[in-house]
């Protein structure tokens, strides 16, 4: 039995692109308790035999911490899977807190967000010098209310790269603010599912977002990445130009 309850961002959905940490850990686990509504159920291929499966879609916090309670003290080795990574739009500190409580030590293993497979997918850096050095994760405002000073047009001020997670059905207003401060050509990266087998992204222009979203009929497990950075082949990094000087190429 394990001593520690273990959180694993499973990442996007691919398999192979868990991290071993978290495939040694599946691999392991008597109880997986897992987001079913977001993490494909061949991630739960990889578990023994006899592993119980229990989905969270339909349960409540108070339900899950509990079921995560009784098990661990019956012995046994629970795991919890959350897709993408844990420590963002996770709901995991809730979950902590509660099991803390019960005096249960945790353990969280970080998986590969859905912007990081959007951007790997379309060979984007989202950091190009000159252009933009920062990357802005976010969501609109929905039924989870934004903080005050993190209002979308507070953060599209920045012209930064900017992915947008639980926005799909905000997209209307979402487009309508950053084309405020974004060229309307301004490339956006959407994804549907990345990287599940009926999965896929495409390249478009920030000025036709929301139609393009209403077409796709997207509303849940929709990544958009609208950055400036994306398809501009003028500026290079400091890191490999030759006038430039470092720890290991002083020369
Ligand atoms: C509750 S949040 C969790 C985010 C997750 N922790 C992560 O790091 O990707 C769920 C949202 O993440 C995004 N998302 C997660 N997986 C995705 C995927 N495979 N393709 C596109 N978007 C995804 C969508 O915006 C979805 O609505």
């Amino acid at each position: 039995m394990d001593k520690k309850i273990c959180f694993i961002g499973v990442g996007p959905g691919d398999p192979e692109l868990l991290t071993l940490k978290a495939l040694k850990k599946i691999k392991s686990a008597d109880v997986i308790i897992w987001t079913d509504s977001l993490i494909p159920e061949k991630i739960l291929d990889f578990s023994k035999e006899g592993t119980e499966k229990i989905k969270t879609s339909s349960l409540t916090l108070e339900q899950i911490t509990l079921v995560m309670i009784k098990k661990f003290h019956a012995g046994k080795t629970v795991v919890r899977l959350h897709d993408g990574d844990p420590c963002l739009f996770g709901a995991i500190k809730e979950q902590i807190e509660i099991l803390k409580k019960e005096k249960i030590e945790i353990e969280v293993i970080p998986g590969v967000s859905a912007f990081q497979i959007a951007a790997a997918y379309h060979e984007a850096e989202l950091t190009v010098p000159d252009i933009t050095q920062t990357i802005i994760l976010t969501r609109a405002g929905g039924r989870t209310c934004m903080p005050e000073k993190e209002s979308l047009k507070d953060l599209a001020k920045h012209n930064s790269s900017l992915c947008l997670y639980l926005s799909a059905r905000h997209v209307k207003k979402s487009q309508e603010t950053l084309l405020q401060f974004y060229p309307p050509e301004t490339k956006v990266i959407v994804g549907f599912r990345v990287s599940w087998d009926d999965g896929w992204t495409s390249l478009i222009e920030l000025k036709d977002m929301e139609k393009f979203s209403i077409d796709k009929k997207l509303i849940r497990t929709t990544i958009y990445i609208i950055s400036p950075a994306i398809s501009n082949s003028q500026n290079r990094s400091n890191l490999y130009n030759p006038s430039y000087r470092h720890l290991f190429r002083n020369k």
